[in-house]
């Protein structure tokens, strides 16, 4: 068995399209956005003119836990208050301020062929016209069942759910009634939804907020999640040993997206494909990040290892909320009503979701959508990573087709540690230099960025031009 630890392995993949710079006089670049604090992440004084978002989210915080319905889009860890969110449509986003952006979230990967596509709207209107929810079998959950099945090697079979967290939940379930096991492996910075066995160092919102863990989860639901580094197949190995015949599944994103953008090492998914197999226990590809992103098969299709079970989310649902888990038919049918392992949800499979979904992979299915993906992810990437580098910053990053991401460190980042060497301050001026030139970028260093069929070349200079600004500023 190939064996690799992390910081092993310098090359990346011969998919993967690493960019590093770094410059170590950029300690040494004068700081100059005044209306920003030094140390903190809080800003004094924007010249983005938002009142009516001032007005609307010091309500909002009265009303709902700091403000927001997520953490992370409250901004804490770039100081400041968000902007308020009037509509959206293709590439770009309109605040209630009227300051127009070019979107870089994309409602945190959903967006893929961008906010508001016509035929998904219209078909919405169709859809609507019969009614929003069923509560009962609908010819669309067939179609978009055998999209995702024809789509994604490992999936023979699968359940629809509302969320990634409840595809999360569902997935590690069926894993231990599967395997009769109780023990599973994840991994540092890797985000599986806010379950409480998954909030184990798990990544973005909950290290965008400087929270280890969250009270309120008990001890016993953690219990049985080992952890370890990211890219480390030899601390995987050492666990195995540790807990023979004790661990159900290994759980990871395949490609990071919750710690920043950071892909797997040479071999890192092949040995865990391998000790999976060996010590008969399951692989589960979180993908509702990656799924139809890195290819329409997902990161599984990309770096051609097939797990045993996969969670989606996101693109699946074209902007409306769905999760999916799926896996081996053999697997799959433990899933009640076929088999005992119980799960169920109200709105699961409604009809405009599935609408919406079966429109947006109908759209990426159009040839040489990820080819573009590539090109202008790769266009943005290497822009702002030049940018970054001619100013004297020392940065690092790299994308894989329509998913990319960049650290303030130089680098390599093979881990959540490794990113968490960045410097997050400059990171926070970073983003409201960019805000200001009308770039929205995720609100944390931690947050993989995403791009879609609606970027144009035109948005990928228009936010090089910006970063070459806002860079020579910092
Ligand atoms: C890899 C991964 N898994 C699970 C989730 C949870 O999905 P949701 O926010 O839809 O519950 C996320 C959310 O970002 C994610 O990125």
């Amino acid at each position: 068995m190939e064996a690799i630890s992390a910081g092993t392995g310098i090359g990346l993949s011969w998919r993967s399209k690493p960019i590093t710079y770094s410059n170590p006089s950029s300690s040494r670049v004068t700081r100059r956005f005044s209306q920003i604090k030094m140390t903190a992440v809080s800003v004094e004084k924007k010249t983005l003119n938002i009142p009516k978002s001032e007005e609307i989210f010091k309500e909002a915080k009265d009303l709902m836990p700091g403000g927001v319905n997520s953490p992370v889009r409250a901004f804490n860890s770039v100081g400041g208050q968000p902007i308020v969110v009037d509509s959206v449509k293709g590439s770009h986003m309109w605040d209630v301020d009227g300051n127009e952006y070019i979107d870089y979230v994309g409602s945190w990967g959903p967006a893929i062929i961008g906010h508001a596509d016509d035929k998904v709207l219209a078909a919405l209107t169709e859809t609507m016209k019969k009614g929003t929810s069923f509560g009962a079998p609908s010819a669309l959950e067939n179609v978009l069942a055998k999209m995702v099945i024809s789509a994604v090697p490992s999936i023979e079979m699968v359940r629809f759910v509302n969320s990634g967290t409840e595809a999360c939940m569902g997935v590690l379930r069926l894993a231990r009634a599967f395997t009769g096991r109780q023990k599973i492996i994840k991994f540092e910075g890797c985000y599986h939804g806010h379950a409480d066995p998954f909030l184990v160092k798990a990544g973005s919102g909950v290290a965008t907020l400087g929270l280890p863990d969250s009270p309120g989860v008990p001890k016993s639901s953690t219990h049985d999640t080992l952890t370890s580094p990211y890219n480390d197949i030899s601390t995987v190995e050492n666990l195995f040993k540790a807990h023979r015949g004790e661990i159900a599944a290994v759980i990871l994103e395949p490609v990071v997206g919750n710690s920043g953008f950071i892909e797997p090492q040479p071999g890192f998914l092949d040995a865990l494909r391998q000790i999976t197999k060996e010590n008969d226990s399951l692989l589960i590809f979180d993908e509702v990040m990656t799924g139809f992103r890195l290819a329409y098969g997902g990161a599984q299709e990309y770096f051609g290892v097939t797990p045993d079970l996969t969670t989606l989310g996101k693109i699946i649902g074209g902007g409306l909320p769905v999760g999916a888990f799926g896996g081996r038919r053999e697997i799959m049918e433990m899933v009640a009503p076929a088999g005992p392992m119980y799960q169920a949800g109200t709105l699961s499979g409604n009809p405009l979701a599935m609408t919406a979904g079966i429109q947006t992979l109908t759209r990426l299915q159009e040839s040489g959508s990820y080819e573009y993906l590539d090109k202008i992810t790769g266009e943005l990437t290497k822009g702002i990573l030049d940018a970054g580098k001619k100013a004297g910053h020392e940065m690092c990053g790299g994308y894989i087709r329509g998913m990319y991401g960049f650290f303030f460190t130089g680098g390599p980042v093979y881990n959540f540690g490794d990113a968490k060497k960045s410097d997050t301050a400059k990171f926070a001026r970073f983003y409201w230099g960019m805000l200001e030139e009308g770039v929205y970028f995720a609100p944390s260093q931690f947050e993989a960025g995403f791009t879609s069929l609606a970027h144009t070349s035109g948005d990928i200079q228009q936010t090089i031009e910006a970063a070459e600004k806002v860079f020579q500023q910092l």
